[in-house]
């Protein structure tokens, strides 16, 4: 096969194979009959959380802010109309646990009142009805009535109604608002043409059509968006909303639930207030709903500032038994007597929970231990999830599942499509509670939903190992994005996936019972990655000093350190970096402490220095091959607590572990003799003389599938290929379909690709990048197809013998 491949430098030291003249080649051989791993049927799920406005202004209909008043000592997101005065006072508290109110003091000379915007707008549609409930209660002297209406900005009425008889004692009233026109950015606004004080609270509006019709219900096209993901479980709520950011800010689910005037309204680290509307029991009933198995996330104990001390944990461990009977109690049962009283007597049979969020440590260890025993007493057959694997723990307190999460570039998730191909089979079971490729991404393009495409099928065939897996963060108001990118972006009215939400439909919606066996190969290549980079030192959570560095490209001298001087040249990154001695030593006891020298362009060097720890929990680390912040390798001596050496790559932000680990510490006050050689592709590393590894950088594989079987009936069944193709060449493949003895000519292949895989979608074009399906009609147990240029690709072909 003739191809041409140009290899172009460039500062980033890669090299781009370029246009071929023709679709390079590539071959994919199944073993149709030789059933492999059984597929997990909770692998694909969803995980929410309380983030971008996901909840509050987003799938929990509520479509007034701050409706109780509760946000702060100011009338927030409320503003006065025709003069009125607004203040927020506890003077007569509606109940015990929902204290403030607005005080309206209306001027009596025209309309005067109060209007809310909702969240970046109050969506109404022509002819759809509005349920609104409020709260009032007037001083003596005001003859009412009180009017609400939902208008334009410029106020025009597009729906209204009189609420009178308003007393100075609270009562509630009720109205349906019927629109007469489609507005995006309406408000709702209550007022009155008379004088006099009147006071609100747990003002709320709802659209009559909720998700299922539920009450307290869900916006129901972007419930839809997920309910057309088929998702086998949901994570929630949660994420760093769990923890909060200190205690008091923990997510606990008993303020939680019950009537909408008495749920906390609690500040959220990610810089809003949450209603907690959504709540518990929302929760739960949404997994019903969408078929999906409940997977709760209990706080336990630990927040990002402060932990519970360990003879204060019995509450927090109370909350979860607590949980987990609201949730699978009889009606009979305490909780499950408040869950009947909630509106569903039926249990709703929670088996996934999972302890904390993102903790780890000794910290959490001690806490994991006292959930797990008190959980597994009382429910033996609850799935507990950890965050991280209790290793220290007795070898009776396990896991269940642990989760775990990566943040990073495409190329990280590319690299890593293998990961799970060595993990041990008979250990415990892994989540991947969060994935997602947020670097090199844009807002979400197509980039990034490729190389998280590549990953899920190194899951998928892993799935043995792998249970569990949901892409995060979910949902985002495209007017409060707090993180970058989320999978589903929406405003008051309008809704649209991101590529990468695409790929999620396209794995959950094509699931296989097992797996088949697969041999992949292409005369493709991503790109020539030239092994270069600059050079540094760096220590985590440890104080250490290194001197004496030097870096040698055969007889040249690229570097050598002179500490006497000014520590010119020299760039740094966390810590605190000083010249002691003849030496660089850093001296705070934070994470990720980096110094860094030389040229990203250097290449097959020799670095040798000479390094000590001062104190501290780890080793410390030696980079080589540093690109810029988030591309490097670097040698971590004593790292995981001071237990093993091993080289780390960093690709787009997160590391993974390159070849093998070995057991071993870092002393304090001895000075250790290091060198790393480069040589192309080829890294070898010494500890005094000893040489600790020898291992190659793998290239980025270009070429990704996974091939599963549906159950079969007698001898038919669907084979599903999902191919990946992340070069930037067509794959003119030949598919192999051993085993297989009749085939039926026509199958499916959807595709998902774009001209540029910087496309995202917008609002304003929802579906740029969005899978096509089409229908071919040449398949047999030996067959071509062309996988085109950064494409994902699910084929489903029907055998109907083997
Ligand atoms: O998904 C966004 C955040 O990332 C989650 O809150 C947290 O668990 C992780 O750090």
């Amino acid at each position: 096969m003739l191809y041409v491949q140009i290899i172009l430098s460039s500062a980033a030291c890669f090299a781009f194979a370029a246009a071929p003249a023709f679709a390079a080649q590539a071959t994919l051989k199944v073993e149709v009959d030789k059933p492999g791993v059984k597929i997990s049927p909770t692998l694909y799920g969803i995980f929410f959380e309380e983030i971008n406005c996901a909840g509050d202004g987003g799938l929990y209909a509520e479509l007034v802010r701050n409706r109780s008043f509760e946000e702060s000592d100011k009338p927030d997101s409320w503003t006065a109309v025709g003069g009125a005065k607004l203040s927020v006072d506890t003077e007569k508290p509606l109940t015990d646990t929902n204290k403030k109110a607005l005080r309206i003091k209306l001027t009596g000379n025209d309309f005067s009142g109060v209007a809310n915007d909702g969240y970046w707008g109050i969506s109404v549609v022509e002819g759809a009805a509005y349920n609104l409930a409020l709260w009032a209660r007037c001083a003596e002297g005001f003859a009412g009535p009180i009017e609400v209406r939902l208008e334009s900005q410029d106020g025009k009425a597009y729906a209204s109604a009189i609420i009178d008889r308003i007393k100075d004692d609270w009562a509630q009233f009720k109205a349906v608002l019927k629109s007469e026109a489609t507005d995006a950015r309406a408000r709702l606004v209550v007022g009155s043409t008379k004088a006099g004080v009147v006071w609100l609270d747990v003002v709320s509006l709802f659209p009559e059509d909720t998700f299922k019709g539920r009450p307290n219900g869900l916006r129901p096209d972007l419930a839809q968006m997920l309910a057309d993901l088929k998702p086998s479980f949901m994570r929630f709520p949660g994420g760093c909303w769990v923890e909060g950011d200190t205690l008091e800010f923990a997510q606990r689910w008993k303020r939680t639930i019950g009537d909408i005037g008495d749920r906390r309204t609690q500040y959220n680290l990610w810089q809003y207030y949450s209603t907690n509307g959504l709540g518990y029991h929302e929760y739960l009933q949404l997994c019903e709903d969408l078929g999906a198995e409940p997977l709760f996330v209990i706080n336990c104990g630990m927040s990002h500032k402060e932990n519970a001390p360990m003879d204060k944990l019995d509450e927090w461990v109370q909350d979860a038994l607590d949980a987990i009977e609201y949730a699978n109690g009889s009606a009979e049962s305490p909780w499950g007597a408040v869950r009947a009283k909630n509106g569903h007597p039926a249990p709703f049979n929670m088996k996934f929970m999972e302890i904390g969020n993102e903790n780890g440590g000794p910290a959490y260890e001690e806490r994991y231990t006292v959930f797990y025993d008190a959980i597994k007493a009382k429910y033996p057959d609850m799935k507990l999830i950890a965050n991280v694997l209790p290793e220290r723990r007795p070898a009776d307190v396990v896991a269940d599942i642990v989760d775990e999460h990566y943040y990073a570039g495409p190329d990280f998730f590319i690299a890593n499509a293998n990961k799970y191909d060595s993990y041990k089979r008979d250990g415990h079971k892994i989540f991947v509670g969060e994935y997602a490729v947020n670097r090199n991404c844009g807002a979400g393009n197509l980039r990034g939903a490729l190389g998280e495409a590549a990953f899920m099928t190194g899951m998928e065939r892993n799935s043995d190992v792998v249970v569990m897996a949901c892409y995060a963060p979910l949902f985002c108001n495209v007017n409060y994005k707090k993180w970058n990118p989320d999978l589903i972006d929406f405003d008051s009215s309008r809704v649209y996936g991101l590529p990468s939400y695409y790929v999620q439909k396209m794995f959950s919606e094509n699931r296989g019972d097992v797996v088949m066996p697969l041999e992949l190969s292409t005369t493709a290549s991503i790109r020539k990655e030239t092994a270069c980079g600059a050079a540094g030192v760096g220590t985590w959570a440890t104080e250490a000093e290194f001197k004496d560095i030097r870096i040698t490209q055969g007889d040249k001298v690229l570097y050598a350190s002179d500490f006497e001087k000014p520590k010119r040249g020299w760039r740094y990154r966390g810590g605190k970096w000083d010249i002691d001695n003849g030496a660089l030593v850093q001296k705070s006891d934070g994470g990720d402490c980096r110094a860094t020298v030389g040229d990203a362009g250097w290449t097959d060097y020799t670095l040798s220095l000479k390094a000590r720890k001062l104190g501290g929990l780890n080793g410390f680390m030696i980079l080589f091959q540093v690109r810029d912040d988030d591309y490097f390798l670097w040698w971590n001596l004593g790292g995981w607590d001071n237990q093993k050496h091993a080289i780390e790559r960093a690709l787009g932000g997160s590391r993974s572990i390159l070849g093998n680990e070995v057991p071993g510490r870092i002393e304090n006050n001895r000075w250790y003799d290091i060198r790393i050689e480069t040589t192309g592709e080829r890294i070898r590393c010494y500890l005094d003389g000893k040489l600790l590894h020898d291992v190659a950088v793998p290239e980025l594989k270009p070429l990704h599938a996974v091939v599963s079987r549906t159950a079969s009936t007698g001898n038919a069944a669907d084979v599903i290929l999902k191919v990946v193709n992340v070069s930037n060449e067509s794959l003119d493949t030949h598919i192999e379909l051993n085993g297989a003895k009749e085939v039926a000519p026509e199958a499916t292949a959807t595709l998902l690709t774009s001209d540029n895989v910087d496309d995202e979608n917008t609002l304003d074009e929802p579906e740029k990048v969005a899978p096509k399906t089409t229908t071919i009609n040449n398949a047999a147990p030996s067959f071509r197809h062309t996988f085109p240029a950064k494409s994902l690709t699910v084929m489903r072909v029907k055998i109907r013998s083997w």
